[in-house]
């Protein structure tokens, strides 16, 4: 069966869907003039659906059933930069978290919007551990001090060592410089070496979501590294066989408002 399907009724030839395919593979010129896909590059398509998104007549059927749909254009009727400039500004790593559990209803609203994230060749490789028990997040961040003692009582060089032993100390004290006391983690997960890049852009997305749902993240980079290398970490966190962590962050209701926001460097540009 063709990939995708486009109503001669509604099809004003206007063209668009053969211009935006990204792989060009929606030809005009079929039959009635119609753009159409040839049978072998079915194969070939991404189901990006960018051809349903732009086609103006809304023409091609849909690749997936989707509960979304655009009432007006954000892009161009809502959006306002400056609204768009101040919200993505005050994003924040949260490091302080209210002891009070995320309903799973939350999560799986933001995971719905992540899914949206763009992914190499629509591949979509991201899959989601999400750790809900804060007391399961605790022994999470017990193994990855383990590690971090491992390494320390070693003659193993590692770059994130001349770190470590203070965070052990911090922990040893009772604070949980891993995974900051956090209720919560999300940990985006994947086969192969293409899901990193895609696993980062999503938990980004996750990160930007949060506050609208008036909660924080941070990346949590030592349980990355922790989770890509030490066994009982790994064996404790149970992925799918061929499967590995790919990056993580914590999650939760901050205990703290954003009143500032602190500055960056300049932003460097090359034209050409
Ligand atoms: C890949 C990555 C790993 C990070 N790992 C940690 C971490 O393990 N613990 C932590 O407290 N913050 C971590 N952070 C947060 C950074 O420290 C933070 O983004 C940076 O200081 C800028 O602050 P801001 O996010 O509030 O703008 C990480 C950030 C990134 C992008």
């Amino acid at each position: 069966m063709a990939t995708i399907s486009i109503d001669p009724q509604l099809c004003s030839h206007c063209g668009i869907c053969t211009q935006i395919c990204p792989l060009g593979i929606i030809l005009p010129g079929g039959e009635d003039d119609m753009p159409f896909m040839p049978d072998p590059m079915d194969e070939v398509c991404v189901k990006c659906g960018n051809c349903e998104a732009f086609c103006p007549e809304g023409a091609i059927s849909p690749l997936f059933s989707t509960k979304h749909s655009i009432v007006s254009d954000p892009l161009s009727d809502n959006m306002d930069p400056e609204q768009l400039g101040a919200y993505m500004r005050a994003r924040r790593s949260i490091r302080n978290y209210k002891d009070e559990v995320v309903d799973k209803g939350t999560i799986e609203e933001i995971l719905d919007i992540v899914r949206y994230s763009p992914s190499g060749i629509n591949m979509q490789p991201v899959n989601w551990l999400i750790v809900h028990e804060p007391d399961e997040v605790r022994k999470i961040s017990a193994l990855t001090i383990d590690w971090m003692r491992d390494i320390i009582d070693s003659d193993m060089e590692h770059p994130m060592k001349p770190m470590m032993s203070s965070l052990v100390s911090a922990y040893d004290m009772g604070a949980d410089p891993i995974c900051r006391g956090a209720p919560h983690l999300a940990i985006a997960y994947g086969a192969g070496n293409l899901a990193y890049t895609d696993c980062v852009i999503a938990l980004s997305w996750f990160e930007l979501s949060a506050p609208s749902f008036g909660l924080g993240a941070c990346w949590g980079g030592f349980l990355k590294v922790a989770a890509s290398s030490y066994q009982p970490l790994i064996d404790e966190l149970g992925l799918p066989e061929g499967n590995s962590v790919q990056h993580t962050m914590m999650f939760g209701y901050p205990e703290y408002k954003v009143h500032n926001i602190p500055g960056r460097n300049p932003v460097k540009i090359t034209w050409k």
